[in-house]
């Protein structure tokens, strides 16, 4: 695969391009429309090798055969949800984890269940999970590893033939974006990143609210993932090799996004109608977890460590091609409540989480009180919500939108319909990751968006869940 972005270049680029915008430090060794222009060709489109994957559908497979890379704090639930699901509809075939203990309490999960489950088992290196994609009895690899495993282990198996759903964020690299639009196209295989919260009974009736025009026209939205992981940051045990810290030691930007921004992106269309067009993002400096790392126990190896590189509060706005306007907040470690925000804003009403609100324009200046509430939530809610009652309330999963997710993806397949999410949306809302840490570096410069859809966002297209259920 082409190095289209090579890191060298990169940190070049950004670089120079500081001295294009007036940055203090940096030596300018190219004219400012040279810098510009190559900031503009961050944007552009790398050759296309196969072909587009826009409401792409294979025939449809009744029983899915569903391996599993990484079976950690994730990889177990959703291990657990396809379980539920087996064997009318899945059946597990292979498991993965470099953990021998983890894919021992997978099998103890298995066997608990007693839906008859007997996967083959592929543990103890890193490179095992190379092995297992090769096996001729997978359709589906569901990965939810590190972050930057994700866009290497969706590639190969791709390349192995395989359908991926792969964890959030499906990469954080402009170069991984396109390495999984490019392979998927090239080897005609799903790339699902499993964004749950569009699933969530909130997020579905509000989306089914805005594409009614309940709110008319929309314009704005706030979203966020607010969310104290201080604790578990520095954990030794929680996430494995403590892997997600190792990401605010080396980066700034929002390094989370999709949780608030998949459903906006659903509420307005993007990449059916609308897309992402432009990015400025600012962070505040850091200081918790400076502060956060002389509290923890001195043989941690983060123990009086400083230096992280991703600031306490990270604020992203993003423009729409259609002129709305987007604001996607991160901060994971501020001690307080946990917050998407949910906003939504038309020019008919609003709507706001934490806890759902609704205005409308004919109901003068106050929220909705509760009947009116309920009255109109009644009425857009989406049928899979009473469709799945009795999952939902047995395997839930954050409220039940993790059920919904595992049921409507292997649903898809059994059925043969286009997946909810495909590839040019998990690469769309992923890189507002490098778009966030680049305009930083930029001092909050613009930045253009790729157009993953290379042009084909403007087309309206229904969403599957909308349409397929
Ligand atoms: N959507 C959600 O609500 C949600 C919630 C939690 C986590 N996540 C995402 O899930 C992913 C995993 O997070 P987590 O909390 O489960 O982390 P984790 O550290 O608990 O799990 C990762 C697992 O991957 C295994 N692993 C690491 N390298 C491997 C390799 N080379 N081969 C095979 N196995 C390997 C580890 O042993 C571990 O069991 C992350 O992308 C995270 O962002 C999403």
């Amino acid at each position: 695969m082409k190095n289209y972005f090579s890191r060298r270049n990169f940190i070049k680029l950004s670089a120079l391009s500081g001295a294009a915008l007036g940055l203090k430090g940096i030596t300018p060794t190219l004219s400012k429309d040279k810098i510009l222009e190559k900031i503009d060709n961050l944007s552009s489109a790398p050759k296309q090798i196969g072909k587009s994957l826009i409401e792409f559908s294979v025939p449809p497979i009744k029983q899915v055969k569903v391996a599993f890379i990484g079976l950690g704090n994730r990889g177990i639930e959703h291990l657990q949800l396809v379980d539920s699901l087996c064997p009318e509809k899945a059946v597990i075939t292979a498991i993965c984890d470099v953990q021998q203990i983890k894919v021992d309490a997978a099998i103890e999960e298995l066997k608990k269940s007693g839906h008859g489950q007997n996967p083959k088992v592929y543990a103890g290196t890193l490179d095992i999970w190379k092995e297992m994609i090769k096996r001729d009895d997978i359709d589906l690899v569901i990965i939810s590893t590190p972050w930057e495993d994700h866009t290497p282990m969706c590639v190969l198996s791709m390349q192995h033939n395989k359908h991926v759903a792969v964890e959030v964020p499906a990469a954080y690299t402009f170069e991984d974006t396109w390495k999984l639009v490019n392979t998927a196209e090239e080897t005609q295989r799903h790339c699902m990143m499993m964004e749950n919260v569009c699933y969530g009974d909130e997020e579905l009736w509000l989306l089914n609210m805005a594409q009614q025009g309940v709110l008319g026209t929309l314009t704005y939205a706030e979203c966020a993932y607010i969310h104290n992981l201080r604790e578990l940051l520095f954990s030794k045990d929680y996430y494995y090799n403590m892997w997600r810290i190792r990401h605010h030691m080396n980066r700034d930007g929002n390094h989370y996004p999709t949780h608030g921004l998949g459903p906006v992106a659903q509420y307005m269309n993007i990449n059916r109608g609308d897309s992402f067009q432009s990015l400025v993002s600012m962070s505040s400096f850091q200081a918790s977890l400076d502060e956060y790392s002389k509290q923890i126990e001195s043989t941690n190896e983060f123990f009086n460590k400083s230096g992280y590189k991703h600031g306490d509060m990270n604020n992203s706005l993003i423009k729409t091609a259609n002129g709305k306007m987007i604001l996607v907040q991160h901060d994971v470690v501020t001690p307080r409540p946990y917050n998407r925000i949910n906003a939504l804003a038309g020019t008919k009403g609003y709507h706001e989480g934490y806890p759902s609100r609704l205005s409308l324009v004919d109901k003068g200046h106050k929220w909705l009180d509760e009947t009116d509430h309920n009255q109109l939530i009644e009425k857009y809610k989406h049928p899979l919500w009473d469709k799945l009652k009795a999952g939902i309330e047995k395997y839930g999963g954050h409220g039940g939108m993790d059920f919904v997710m595992i049921y409507r993806l292997i649903d898809s397949l059994n059925n043969g319909w286009f997946l909810d999410q495909d590839v040019y949306d998990a690469a769309s809302w992923s890189v507002v990751i490098p778009l966030s840490t680049l305009s930083i570096e930029l001092g909050s410069a613009p930045l253009k968006f790729p157009d993953f859809t290379r042009g084909r966002w403007n087309e309206n297209r229904e969403l599957g869940i909308l349409k397929n259920y």
